[in-house]
Formats: structure tokens, C-alpha cells, sequence
């Protein structure tokens, strides 16, 4: 088998806003607090808090301030932030992201629905924002939405996921991530997504995020492995989704994407155990067991 895969992967856990963003009921800033502070002490480098856009839009990220300023840093741990606009960027200023993440969309529809303005537009108000962040010294990642499919225009073909891809090179972006907001990816679709962004991007700077509402989320990280991708999202306890992408379920388990690395002999840096507790401690809270089939039978196997 000439199969190669990376020896490291960076993991972003982005449960704290991509997880929590969609909750029905509010969540407190101590609990997102909480879990930030044991996904760090699980060992994750790198978590996306919350997001600076509109509180009407997104009612569950109104708390961005409180939980980053309530955060207890640890050195070598990057925080990153959503920041649409110049608004929501000079709002996350006080907080001092390591990070900050423009979010576009490689359909038009999706663009409209979740942000209210075209990709075009959309490039517009990210560009003054990565501006402002690179001369500040704060990193900027872009993140591509439906990359392989779209809740309203359906498959979405890589030409325009390069397309993205090449305007937020354009304008300065850092690194990107592949996302399949709406889980309907399947390996060789991801394959390609990720493929058409490298024709602007090197490999080191692309990410996968895969939402798992189809159950290929794994598949689809073992193919984007299997390309030289080592960066992935994953969201603890698999929580969360889109509110704009209706039906769309959560991201891929931290837990399930750590189990899978470490049978690989893949080095994630981070303690399963300690990850299973930080996924178990927001599920108590929301009332529910943990959507990662790693964390059920490991937490059954400790019942037992
Ligand atoms: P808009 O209505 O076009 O904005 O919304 P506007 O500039 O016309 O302003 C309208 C109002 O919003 C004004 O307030 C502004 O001050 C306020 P008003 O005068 O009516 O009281 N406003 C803001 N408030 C706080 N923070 C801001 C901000 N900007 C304007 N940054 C906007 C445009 C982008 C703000 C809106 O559409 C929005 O907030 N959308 C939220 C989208 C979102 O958070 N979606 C979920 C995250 S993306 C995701 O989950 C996908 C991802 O995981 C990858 C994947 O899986 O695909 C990243
Ligand atoms: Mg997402």
C-alpha cells in the first residue's frame, strides 16, 4: 500500500461557535466558557469562541465579549473569531483574537441567505477587514461555504469554489477553509473541492470542515488526508450546525476525528479522555448524550 498521511494534525475545535450558534435555547457565557477551558486543557491548539455579527441575526453569539473576556488563556493556544464586516471586526478588537475569520460562500444563494449580500459584496467588506487585521498583526483565515452543495442551488461545482478561493487570495487571506456546510459531500466531491483550492492555496494553508449530516464527514476527512490536508474543524460532541442552512446537522466529532487520527499513528496532541470529558460536560448542560459515536462507547465502557 503506497497510501502516505501526515505524522500531525492541527485540530480546530470550532464547538464553542459553530456548535453553540445553532442552539434553540441560550447557552451561558460560563458554560461556553467552561468548555473552552477544558477543550484547551484536552489539548486543542487552536478554538473558534464565537462571532462579532448581528445579535438578530444570531442571538447566540450576542455574548461574544463576556465568553472571550472571561477566557483564562493558555500560552500556544490560538483563539479565532467570525468577523463578516469592519463592524464585527473593531467589535472583536477588545477581545484580542489571535485570528480572525471572514466567512464566504462558493454559492450565490447561500451568500445572500447567511450574510445578505452577493460573493461580490461579500469581498467588498472582507477586504478593509483583513486589511485591518494583517496590519494589526492578527492572523485572517477565510471560510468557503458549501463548497460541494448548497441548501438552495444544490451541487455546487469546484470552478466556483476556486473562483472563492482565488478572490480571498486576492484580497490577502492567510488560509482557507473547505467547507460542506451541509454534510451532502461524499470523498471524491471533497476531493475535488479541495483540489480547486489549491490552485490558490498550498496545502498547509487549507482546511477541512465537514458537517456530518449525511454520515461521511470521517470518509471525507480520510480522503482530504489521503491529499496531504493535515488542518480539519470538528466541533466536540459533534454539536451545532448552520441556522442558515436548514436541516444541516453538526460538524464532524472531535471525538470521532481524534480516534480516527490516533489509529493512523496520526499525533493530534490531544488527550482523548480529557476531549470526552469537555464533550460530556456541554452535553449534561444541553441535556442530551454526545452526537460522537467515540465519546457513547467509551462513555458506556466507563459506565460499565
Ligand atoms: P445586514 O443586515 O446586511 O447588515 O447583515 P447591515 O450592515 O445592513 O446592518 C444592519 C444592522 O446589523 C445594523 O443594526 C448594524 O449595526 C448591525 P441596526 O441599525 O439595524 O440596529 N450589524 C452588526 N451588528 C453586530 N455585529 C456586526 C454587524 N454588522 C452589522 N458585525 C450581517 C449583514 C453579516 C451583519 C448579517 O447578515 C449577519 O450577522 N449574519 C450572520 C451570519 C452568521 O453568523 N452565520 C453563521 C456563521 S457562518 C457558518 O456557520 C458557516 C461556517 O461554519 C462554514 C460552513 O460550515 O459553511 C463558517
Ligand atoms: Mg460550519
Amino acid at each position: 500500500m503506497s497510501i502516505t498521511y501526515p505524522r500531525q494534525v492541527r485540530l480546530i475545535d470550532v464547538g464553542p461557535r459553530d456548535g453553540l450558534q445553532n442552539e434553540k435555547s441560550p447557552v451561558p457565557a460560563e458554560v461556553k466558557i467552561g468548555l473552552v477551558h477544558r477543550l484547551q486543557q484536552a489539548g486543542l491548539k487552536e478554538i473558534e469562541v464565537t462571532s462579532y455579527v448581528s445579535p438578530k441575526w444570531v442571538p447566540q453569539m450576542a455574548d461574544n465579549h463576556e465568553v472571550m473576556s472571561g477566557i483564562e488563556r493558555q500560552p500556544g493556544v490560538r483563539y479565532s473569531v467570525l468577523t463578516p464586516n469592519l463592524k464585527g471586526y473593531e467589535a472583536s478588537l477588545a477581545d484580542r483574537p489571535d485570528e480572525v475569520v471572514v466567512f464566504g460562500s462558493a454559492s450565490e444563494a447561500f451568500s445572500q441567505k447567511n450574510i445578505n449580500c452577493s460573493i461580490a459584496e461579500s469581498i467588498e467588506r472582507f477586504a478593509p477587514v483583513v486589511e485591518a487585521a494583517r496590519a494589526q498583526g492578527i492572523a485572517v483565515r477565510g471560510a468557503m461555504s458549501c463548497t460541494v452543495g448548497c441548501p438552495y442551488e444544490g451541487e455546487v461545482a469546484p470552478e466556483r469554489v476556486a473562483y472563492l478561493a482565488g478572490l480571498l487570495k486576492g484580497i490577502g487571506v492567510q488560509r482557507v477553509d473547505v467547507a460542506d456546510t451541509i454534510g451532502v459531500g461524499t470523498p471524491l466531491k471533497v476531493q475535488r473541492a479541495v483540489e480547486a483550492t489549491l490552485q490558490h492555496f498550498a496545502i498547509d494553508d487549507v482546511s477541512g470542515h465537514f458537517h456530518d449530516t449525511y454520515g461521511q464527514a470521517l470518509s471525507n476527512t480520510l480522503a482530504a488526508l489521503q491529499m496531504g490536508v493535515w488542518n480539519f474543524q470538528s466541533s466536540v460532541a459533534g454539536l451545532g450546525g448552520c441556522p442558515y442552512a436548514k436541516g444541516a446537522t453538526g460538524n464532524v466529532a472531535t471525538e470521532d476525528v481524534v480516534y480516527l487520527l490516533h489509529g493512523l499513528g496520526i499525533d493530534t496532541g490531544i488527550d482523548l479522555d480529557r476531549l470526552i470529558d469537555a464533550g460530556a460536560y456541554v452535553s449534561d448542560f444541553l441535556g442530551r448524550k454526545p452526537n460522537s459515536r467515540v465519546a457513547t462507547a467509551v462513555l458506556n465502557k466507563r459506565a460499565g
